[in-house]
């Protein structure tokens, strides 16, 4: 089977073979974030209702199944890579002034930033604790590379607000760091008791897809609804934020389509319609078409590395992550 074979891929699909696992991985996570004060546990409650997709987790899950599985501490491991996660969407959106996450009101727009500031560092230092319960020196070392590139990514992209001085190269760094050090991590997670050359693959292949899921969530900032997302549209944009379907578009653009985006990158709070223009100038010039054959390439690359695996149903199903990296709707 190769990527060009496999037909739509649903979310459901690829976590059908590690359902249970997955209520198990739930399961961890409540206990994890237990606490006794009352405003932590109304901010954990919330969090517990705004259910997000658990590709980090399932990641672990299918790579731990395509390696020989340990079984239960890779529950446990794969419950601390969202708990990561969620850490730090916390932080972001407060980052991001977003108000929306999962269809629902971030911690800062229900709460405040000084509850989100706190509630990221708890939900770290949380994941620490349950690491240090563990005992899994190699894993606590992969989680706390990648948590460290998290914040180097997530400081950069403060730095990339000028379309002008941003290369594709320097964005390229910028999303292997905030995004693809973890999904990368969750691949490696799931595969530290697989021989060398299938770990390092792993970790590769998380890295390449990693890269194309940011690609992805940024195209979407600009081309989905709310309503599909539960995020913001347009938000990159409305925070200056400069991403490749723009890096892309820029050196293509008319003058003064080239001023309409220096005015909203000087707007500090553009409009709709500014934002609107820009998105169609971008689009005009292929800046989304680019984006998506990136995306693409990325992806193929990913699935090369699967080669080293042994054919087994769960390999399929991270080829078919592939699939669903490129394709998904939210
Ligand atoms: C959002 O990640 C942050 C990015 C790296 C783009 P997800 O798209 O996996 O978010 P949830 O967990 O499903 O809400
Ligand atoms: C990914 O970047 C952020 C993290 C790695 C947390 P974004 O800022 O684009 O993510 P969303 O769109 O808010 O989920
Ligand atoms: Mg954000
Ligand atoms: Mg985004």
């Amino acid at each position: 089977m190769t990527l060009s074979e496999v037909g739509p891929v649903l979310l459901a699909d690829l976590q059908a073979p590690v359902r249970d696992r997955l209520l198990h991985v739930e399961d961890e996570l409540r206990r994890m974030i237990e606490a006794d004060l009352p405003l932590i546990n109304d901010v954990n409650q919330h969090l517990l209702r705004m259910r997000g997709k658990m590709f980090r987790p399932t990641l672990v899950l299918l790579a731990d199944e395509a390696t020989g599985s340990v079984g239960e501490s890779a529950d446990t491991l794969a419950a601390v890579l969202e708990l990561i996660h969620l850490a730090t969407l916390v932080h972001d959106d407060s980052v991001d002034h977003s108000v929306l996450r999962r269809g629902m009101p971030t911690i800062n727009a229900m709460f405040s930033h000084q509850v989100s500031v706190i509630m990221g560092d708890f939900l770290y230092s949380r994941a620490v604790v349950e690491l240090v319960r563990i005992g899994d020196l190699d894993a606590l070392r992969v989680i706390g590379r990648v948590t460290n590139d998290m914040t180097v990514g997530e400081m950069r992209q403060l730095l990339a607000h000028d379309p002008l001085a941003f290369s594709e190269a320097q964005y390229d760094l910028l999303i292997r760091a905030k995004t693809a050090s973890l999904i990368s991590g969750a691949c490696e997670v799931g595969a530290l008791s697989a021989p060398p050359a299938e770990r390092q693959a792993l970790a590769r292949f998380g890295d390449l897809m990693g890269r194309a899921f940011q690609i992805t969530d940024d195209l979407l900032d600009y081309t989905a609804d709310e309503s599909t997302t539960g995020k913001p549209s347009g938000l990159d944009l409305r925070e200056h934020k400069v991403t490749l379907p723009l890096i892309h578009a820029l050196p293509l653009l008319h003058p003064a389509e080239r001023q309409q985006v220096e005015r909203l990158m000087a707007d500090e709070a553009p409009q709709e319609g500014e934002i609107g223009a820009v998105i169609a100038a971008v689009t005009a010039a292929g800046g989304l078409d680019y984006a998506r054959e990136r995306a693409q390439q990325l992806v193929l690359e990913a699935e090369a590395e699967l080669d080293v695996l042994p054919a087994t149903p769960a390999r399929e199903m991270l080829r078919a992550c592939l699939a669903y990296v490129l394709d998904r709707r939210r």
